[in-house]
């Protein structure tokens, strides 16, 4: 039996096959693409990868894959493209695309606007059993007179109405990066590329519920793993480097602490 709210160190492919099948309601994770950085020198199979998320994701499920090109030569690898064509013939469901725009972004060129994005693909098993939608606040509300139908005449009759208060939020994402933007644990930028706290937290209230199994295949200093359990989701994380694996357990074990002191 596996044990839920736990760190493993192992293959990630291994470790899925040895998962039931539909047994995870929410995959949020980061692929190594394209070698950007040096994750200790580990590779990955993707095509194993998707196989092995189908599988485990329950009917409804939904898999947020994070993921960035390199750039060659001037040329965009379109890696990122590649992998989420794989993931719809492997039978997901590409139900979004969405953005991950980084507030101050690093990355400058001198012939191309400066590169401030990841695509967030959003997959899922079947229709999304959850969207649990973030709201923002409209530009305006309260009472107002509003134009309905067009009369015969041609003009548009206005009545009084409650303009809403919120609105669905749109699929573009923005977060700070970086030591109080990506999170304030100083011990997950033992990772090369950690994502926002925020961004995962997002995603696991938009597709999950409170007790729904929240995983995370390839989860580095463990950030989609913290808030899960901040947010009462169970969880499970997987990284085969034993340096990231112990950098995530220690965020994890800190939960508690960093929850009473805000
Ligand atoms: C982009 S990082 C993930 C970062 C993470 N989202 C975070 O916030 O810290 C990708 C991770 O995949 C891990 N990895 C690479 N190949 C793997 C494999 N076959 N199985 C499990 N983990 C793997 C790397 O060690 C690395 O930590």
């Amino acid at each position: 039996m596996i044990e839920l709210n736990k760190i493993y160190c192992v293959d990630c492919v291994k470790f899925m096959k040895n998962l039931p099948v539909n047994f995870v309601d929410l995959t949020v994770t980061s692929p190594p693409y394209d070698n950007i950085r040096n994750y200790n020198g580990f590779r990955f199979d993707v095509e194993a990868i998707a196989k092995e998320l189908f599988r485990v994701t329950k009917k409804g499920g939904v898999v947020v894959w994070v993921v960035g090109d390199k750039i060659n030569n001037g040329n965009r690898t379109l890696t990122s493209f590649r992998q989420a064509l794989l993931f719809q013939e492997i039978g997901f469901n590409v139900h979004d695309v969405m953005i991950y725009k980084k507030k101050n972004t690093p990355f400058m060129r001198s012939n191309a606007y400066t590169n401030c994005f990841e695509f967030m693909f959003v997959f899922s098993k079947g229709k999304p059993k959850t969207f649990n939608p973030l709201k923002v606040p409209t530009a305006r509300n309260g009472i107002e007179f509003v134009p309905v139908n067009r009369g015969a005449d041609g003009t548009y009759k206005k009545v009084k109405k409650e303009l809403k208060k919120e609105k669905i939020k749109e699929n573009i994402w923005e977060y700070a990066v970086g030591l109080g933007g990506t999170t304030k644990d100083r011990i997950a930028f033992g990772h090369p590329a950690v994502f926002p706290e925020k961004l995962a937290e997002d995603h696991i209230l938009t597709w999950t519920n409170e007790g729904d199994l929240v995983f995370d295949p390839m989860c580095g200093s463990g950030t989609t793993c913290k808030m899960a359990k901040i947010n009462n989701r169970k969880f499970i994380g997987v990284d085969i480097s034993k340096e990231y694996c112990e950098i995530a357990r220690e965020r994890i074990k800190k939960v508690k602490i960093q929850k009473k002191l805000c």
